[in-house]
């Protein structure tokens, strides 16, 4: 494990928790008395404060990257020099040039890596996932995912040249992971537009913002991130298709509402901003996180020597995406998405989408009306009109 933080720990209790089999052998920390610590709270042999030390151990089979963003280049460079698979935190890179180079890195050497975007892992992503991929919502028109909260926990963050962006990349990395997702991580984004502000706190990053990413068969994914939102973590996501609909609240509204005077704990869930009056707790954040399922994703394949759901190839691809975000937030103009490396399919148009009715109509839509009429809607194929049926 690189990085004793926020996330090395969240990673830490996934990993021991889950199967058991699995253990932190080796732990890398910036300063000695956080490696030494963490080594004792989760039974880690061996710490130390170099970062090769920590990967080349011989008892180490995989490396895990929870380092600040800045870091996760160099990271890759010793796996890589040292041969050991490796799984990197989002965002890959603070941008696609940086993620490129890790992409073709890593694959040069011939060592597995995984991408670790936990949201495309939770549990009701990954129902939704099936429903959408079984055909439940027909055609993908439309997917947006939400992240706000009121800011990241640690300096860096903060920090631009370290960090490599502000929310858009922080969190409008998930967000386009689990829209790209639903739309088809094989249709080509190819252009996004965005709006991107920083309207409250005091840093060269933006701390608010929206943006829309089309695809090649028409769909639209849409993201919404903020570093300034009041009231928590907010994680959403909607999805529209031809035939269905999903709406997912994975945070801040899961069915757990509780109200305290504020006695007892202090910690509620991630970023809740208050430990009083009524709050709305998260029963197994590591499960609903997806990191469980990430993590059995991510060793299930390294054991069967395959490639896991998420590789740093998708790391690649959105950080492509958000870096056309950010162009198109300066020029406000839709930018288009440069993939030098694209694996997926191409020339996907719009599929057809249009329902026959008759040998001469299409069908637009048809209702049941509350006074017992079947209405339909229908269009003559050739003259473009518009006629109903009732049918008693
Ligand atoms: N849901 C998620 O997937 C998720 C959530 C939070 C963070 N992250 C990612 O995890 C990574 C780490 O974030 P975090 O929240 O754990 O941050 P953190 O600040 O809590 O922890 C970072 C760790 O890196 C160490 N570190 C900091 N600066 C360093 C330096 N200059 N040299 C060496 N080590 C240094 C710190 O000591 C600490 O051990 C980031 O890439 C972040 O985007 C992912």
């Amino acid at each position: 494990m690189l990085g004793s933080g926020f996330i090395g720990r969240f990673y830490a209790d996934s990993i021991q928790g889950y199967r058991s089999q699995d253990k932190v052998v080796s732990i890398y920390s910036r300063r000695e008395e956080s490696a030494r610590k963490f080594a004792e709270d989760y039974a880690v042999p061996f710490w130390t404060t170099t970062m090769e030390e920590a990967i080349a151990r011989p008892e180490v089979d995989i490396v895990c990257i929870s380092l600040p963003n800045n870091l996760h280049e160099e990271a890759v460079m010793l796996c890589c020099k040292h041969k050991k698979a490796v799984m990197t935190t989002k965002p890959l890179g603070r941008n696609a040039a940086e993620a490129k180079r890790m992409l073709e890195a890593v694959e040069a050497a011939g060592i597995f890596n995984g991408y670790l975007e936990d949201l495309v892992y939770t549990p009701k992503f990954i129902k939704a996932e099936q429903s959408v991929r079984n055909g439940a919502l027909g055609r993908i028109l439309w997917a947006k995912s939400r992240e706000t909260h009121p800011g990241p926990h640690s300096d860096w963050f903060w920090d631009l040249e370290q960090a490599g962006g502000g929310c858009i990349l922080d969190l409008g990395c998930h967000c386009v992971e689990i829209t790209r997702s639903y739309i088809g991580k094989d249709i080509k984004p190819v252009e996004v537009m965005c709006w991107a502000d920083t309207q409250v706190k005091p840093i060269e990053a933006e701390d608010h913002a929206i943006g829309l990413v089309k695809y090649e068969n028409g769909a639209i994914g849409q993201f919404e991130v903020s570093w300034t939102f009041r009231g928590g973590l907010d994680l959403r996501d909607e999805v529209m298709g031809s035939e269905g609909t999903i709406w997912i609240n994975s945070f801040l509204r899961t069915g757990f509402d509780m109200f305290t005077t504020g006695k007892g704990g202090d910690y509620v869930a991630e970023k809740a901003e208050s430990n009083t009056g009524w709050l709305f707790p998260v029963g197994d954040e590591l499960n609903e996180l997806g990191y469980n399922h990430m993590f059995m994703d991510m060793f299930n394949a390294l054991e069967k020597g395959e490639a896991p759901k998420e590789t740093f190839y998708d790391g690649y691809v959105v950080n492509a995406v958000l870096d056309a975000a950010y162009r198109s937030a300066k020029s406000k103009l839709w930018e288009p998405v440069n993939l030098e490396v694209w694996r997926g399919r191409e020339g996907v148009g719009k599929d057809s989408h249009l329902i026959e009715w008759d040998a001469d109509h299409y069908l637009v839509k048809e209702e049941m009306t509350h006074y017992g009429a079947k209405k339909l809607i229908l269009k003559h194929k050739v003259s473009g009109a518009f006629i109903q049926k009732v049918l008693e």
